[in-house]
Formats: C-alpha cells, structure tokens, sequence
C-alpha cells in the first residue's frame, strides 16, 4: 500500500466527519486545512443541513462559494455539533488551537455545541500539550507586558507577523506564539492565562475539549473518544 499523504489524511478525516452532522440541523465549522476538507464533503449533503455557524472569515468565504447558508452565532441556539481541527490534541481531548489564528470564534462557537469533534492527521497526536508554539490573542496595547509575563513563567513569546506586520485577526487584535511552556495541566493553565489582563482567548482548549477525535492514520480513520 502506498503511503498516504498528509493531505489524503485530512481528506479522509473530513469526509468521516459527515457522520456527525444532524440532518436538518446548523452545523458550527471551525478553521483550517482540515477544515477545508470538511467544508467540501458539507458541500455534498448541503441540501440535507440548514447551514453553518463559522469560526472565521476564511471558513465563511469558502461556505458561501459552496452555497452552505452561514448563520449569525446570536441568531441561533445550542448547535449539536461544532467540527474543527487542531494543531495538538492529547489523550484527554484538551488541544492546542489557533495555529490558523482563528481561536477566539472557535472557542465561541464550541462553547455554543453539545460535542466538539476535532478532526485531525496522526501527526496532532501528542502525550503532552506543548510543543507547538501556543497562540494567544492579545489587545495590542498589552503586547509588551504580555511577553514579560510569559517570560516570567518560562516562556517565551513572539508576536506573530504578516508582512512584515503585525498579523491583525478577524476580531482586529494581534497574536502572540508562545514557546517553552510545560502545559502539563491544560485545565489550569487555561484558567490562568484568561484572566491576564489583555489576553482575550488563550489557544489552549481544555474546557472546551473535544469529545471525539477523527483521527487520519495510514491505516484509516480512527475514532478517539474522551470521557
Ligand atoms: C485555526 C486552528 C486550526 O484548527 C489548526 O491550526 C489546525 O489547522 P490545520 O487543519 O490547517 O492543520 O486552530 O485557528
């Protein structure tokens, strides 16, 4: 058997991902890659869902250009599902999120879902959060004192750049990536860092964990799910 690529992976996981959508219902879609695969497969039942609630202007584009409806996130209630991928996931479901800068509307609109089911390559899988440089979205004017205070507990902090500017997400604030920290205890730590001054969502996704994880491995799509 040859071996899979990466994007075949995110195809598969994004197909899988069907099974999860509630006929008649507004799905809520998250941001990214694997995302994108998702987005195509929605476009095949389109005629069978309401829509979408979207987790970033990017997703929305790409929804529209496929016909799928995209709600407003106060036009509606509680969505079923929210389907998003990760940049880490661990064996509890906690993850890191926001490489594709779209963290604050994502962890919106999983909080609005009953089941957030993260789709993701095998390459997502770690034993402990922390590799991946964690994102944080920042009010500019805290920038600098943020940095410190990452400093301050061992990590250090870049902010993020487009351009050669800083990178100015949909909700117009900055992004900070965050490497060196231990994020042994997501939970806290996410705790923690939401109430910095400054900070308005912090990439680490521990209260809102997922609860199924459609993993893409070179042997098929494995299903991970979390108590
Ligand atoms: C965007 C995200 C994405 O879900 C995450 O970056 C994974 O993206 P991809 O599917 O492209 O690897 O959090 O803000």
């Amino acid at each position: 058997m040859t071996k899979m690529t990466q994007d075949e992976l995110k195809t598969q996981v994004g197909q899988a991902a069907l099974r999860y959508v509630v006929k008649g219902d507004i799905v809520g879609v998250g941001t990214g890659s694997t995302v994108n695969k998702f987005i195509e497969a929605l476009a095949s039942v389109k005629g069978d869902i309401k829509g979408a609630v979207s987790s970033s202007e990017a997703s929305t584009v790409r929804l529209k250009a496929l016909g799928i409806p995209v709600f407003d996130a106060n036009a509606v209630g509680e969505l079923a599902v929210y389907i998003d991928g990760a940049d880490e996931i661990d064996g509890q479901g906690n993850m890191v999120k926001g490489g594709g800068a779209a963290l604050t509307r994502e962890k919106i609109v999983a909080a609005q879902s009953r089941q957030f089911v993260c789709i993701a390559d095998e390459s997502k899988r770690v034993q402990t959060l922390g590799k991946f440089p964690l994102p944080v979205e920042v009010v500019p004017m805290a920038t600098a004192r943020l940095i410190r205070q990452f400093a301050g507990i061992g990590g250090t902090a870049v902010v993020r750049l487009k351009d050669g500017q800083p990178l100015v997400t949909d909700n117009g604030l900055h992004l900070i990536d965050v490497t060196g920290l231990q994020l042994s205890d997501p939970l806290a730590f996410e705790t923690q860092v939401s109430q910095w001054p400054g900070v308005l969502t912090v990439g680490v996704f521990a209260q809102q964990r997922a609860q199924v994880c459609l993993l893409g491995t070179a042997s098929g799509v494995e299903t991970l799910t979390f108590k």
